[in-house]
């Protein structure tokens, strides 16, 4: 797969699959990458272990999702610093922090996890495509989740959040298509990261009947996530646009 050179934007970059993703693109696809986060520190020191292998072929920003003028800033820097964006990979997110039926959830935890997995990756969309239009192509990867497909009883802000991501993904890849822009996303199903973790802190035993649910009988690990992103950003999938692929171990089925 021909990639080197091409600059990546990957948010949620500091950890867990972003982390993974952003590996990959740079040490296996040779690519820029622009790392971003809310988390400085870890998006810093994951910087510098890229630099130290490829000098200078990747940079970090401190930006929160959810808020749009950071993104549209970070688009700008991306661009500015490597003369181009080719790819986005709209990852950051959050889970729920109370896990409760509709009628008992939280209003705080509701806009917060709308603002940060729907906005954010509305956000990125919007201030990447014009860059993208501007070079006459472009690849976006949307990272939503099993929860985007499926019922996800006790948790609908995130379950709606990760269905308006794969709305928005086909909505996108229908309105640009014809300028040469692919916008895909994958649903991973249980993967072990933070994320999960959290979930396991708050329902332990959550976690050992997800596992028996699932036929493969494990979780994802992050490089399995990141490995389907980078192929969508590949040259191996140039007419695939406003799909969903599931990563799930056929949890789904
Ligand atoms: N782990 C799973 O089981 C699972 C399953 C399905 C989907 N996902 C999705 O995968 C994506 C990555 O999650 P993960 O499992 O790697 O989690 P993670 O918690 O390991 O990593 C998430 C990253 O996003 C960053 N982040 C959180 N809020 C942010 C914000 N407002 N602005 C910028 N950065 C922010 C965090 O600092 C962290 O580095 C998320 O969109 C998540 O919903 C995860």
């Amino acid at each position: 797969m021909e990639t080197s050179n091409r600059v990546c934007v990957i948010t949620g970059a500091a950890h867990g699959i972003g982390a993974a993703t952003a590996k990959l693109m740079s040490l296996h696809g040779m690519m820029n990458v622009v790392l971003s986060d809310r988390d400085k520190e870890g998006v810093d020191s994951l910087m510098n272990q890229l630099n130290t292998i490829r000098p200078q072929s990747s940079i970090a920003f401190n930006t929160d999702v959810s808020d749009a003028k950071q993104m549209s800033q970070l688009m700008k820097a991306a661009y500015d610093r490597f003369g181009g964006l080719d790819i986005l990979v709209n990852n950051a997110g959050i889970s729920q922090s109370t896990i409760a039926k509709t009628a008992d959830s939280s209003l705080e935890d509701w806009d917060h996890v709308i603002a940060v997995n729907q906005s954010g990756v509305y956000y990125g969309m919007k201030y990447a495509i014009p860059y993208m239009l501007e070079q006459g192509h472009g690849i976006i990867v949307n990272v939503a989740s099993l929860a985007g497909l499926i019922a996800a009883p006790n948790h609908i802000a995130y379950a709606a959040s990760k269905a308006a991501v794969l709305s928005m993904t086909k909505t996108a890849a229908l309105e640009y298509g014809r300028k040469n822009i692919r916008v895909n996303a994958v649903c991973p199903g249980y993967t072990d990261t933070n994320h999960f973790d959290q979930l396991h802190e708050t329902k332990p035993e959550l976690k050992e009947r997800l596992l028996r649910a699932t036929p493969m009988k494990r979780y994802a690990k992050v490089d399995e996530i990141a490995d389907t992103i980078y192929w969508l950003c590949s040259d191996q999938t140039t007419f695939i646009t406003g799909q969903s692929i599931t990563i799930d171990g056929g949890i789904s089925l």
